[in-house]
């Protein structure tokens, strides 16, 4: 297997990290347009191979594609992160010209890699790599919920003071601070209902808490957090490598599911050798279908907003 991790900045080199010490791939390649900064922090990387125990190559490359050749999976963390007081929505005038050119020089290399997008936002940077590659839609991988429901679970055990893994949830709906819909009415502690033990109240801020959760760790850190969206993918990379067929929430093509079409937005899907291979069916109430129809609705702007650039 061979990785390419786009984009060299706290999250790609978290990701590429990760994804080297699970030993997902026989190599792993981080690219940056900046002068070195991928062979310095790749360097650094594969110098603790010998101290934490594992063989992954790790290559650094300067703008240089032909390095990334024949990649099984590629991860798109390219562009600006945002800063305090932004939304992800913000940044799309920049980052997506910098996610086409990426997706158009990626394919030249590696024409049969499963595509992973992280660049924000997140959701119509997806939509946008899907268009313009002409990839099949189940080889575009948009990650956003399965980061989004490890905060609401992380949340949920606080409020519990229970083991975060004692928790499941989901987050579905768009990768944005208004577009994410945590389902707590989903959520379990040991498979029983999180609302056995929390009040609508509590339940509640949870939520609101998940919404911003990326924001609030803007406001704190001063750039995009890195270490649970860096762990996240790898969880995706995994799910692929090792053909898991693990159920994660995925920016992915709707065509008619969940009441969408022609729209990239989280849903529960089945990740595998294959990408996504299948989209799961939640049966959501009336509260939670127009939440997502809505959810639908802002992402869609958004998507509208490219045919005003010149990409
Ligand atoms: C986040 O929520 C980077 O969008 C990502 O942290």
């Amino acid at each position: 297997m061979k990785i390419t991790v786009v984009g060299a900045g706290a999250v790609g080199a978290t990701c590429a990290d990760n994804i080297a010490r699970r030993q997902l791939a026989q190599e792993v390649v981080l690219l940056d347009i900046k002068e070195g900064l991928s062979e310095g922090k790749a360097l650094d990387m594969f110098q603790t191979a010998t101290l934490c125990g594992f063989d992954t190559k790790i290559t650094g490359s300067t703008n240089d594609y032909a390095k990334t050749a024949g990649s099984d999976v590629v991860v798109i963390t390219s562009g600006l992160p945002r800063k305090p007081g932004m939304t992800r929505e913000d940044l799309i005038g920049t980052n997506a010209k910098i996610v086409k050119g990426v997706t158009d020089n990626i394919l030249q290399h590696s024409p049969e890699a499963i595509i992973i997008i992280v660049s924000n936002p997140m959701d119509t940077m997806t939509y946008l790599s899907l268009k313009t590659s002409g990839l099949a839609k189940n080889k575009l991988i948009g990650m956003g919920g399965i980061l989004d429901s490890a905060r609401f679970k992380t949340y949920l055990s606080l409020a519990l003071d229970c083991p975060p893994n004692d928790i499941h949830g989901v987050v579905i709906g768009g990768h944005g601070d208004t577009t994410m819909i945590p389902l707590t009415r989903l959520a379990t502690r040991n498979g029983v209902p999180v609302s056995q033990f929390l009040d609508n109240e509590t339940l509640q801020k949870v939520a609101a808490d998940t919404m911003v959760g990326g924001a609030t760790l803007t406001k704190l850190i001063g750039t995009s957090a890195w270490y649970a969206p860096g762990a996240a993918v790898a969880e995706l990379v995994e799910s692929i490598v090792r053909d898991q067929k693990h159920v994660f929430t995925c920016c992915v093509s709707l065509e008619g599911e969940y009441g969408q079409s022609d729209i990239c937005l989280g849903v529960p899907v089945v990740i595998g050798k294959n990408g996504w291979e299948a989209i799961i069916d939640y049966k959501l109430n009336d509260e939670e279908q127009a939440a997502f129809a809505r959810s639908a609705d802002a992402v869609r702007n958004m998507n509208d907003v490219l045919k005003t650039l010149e990409l």
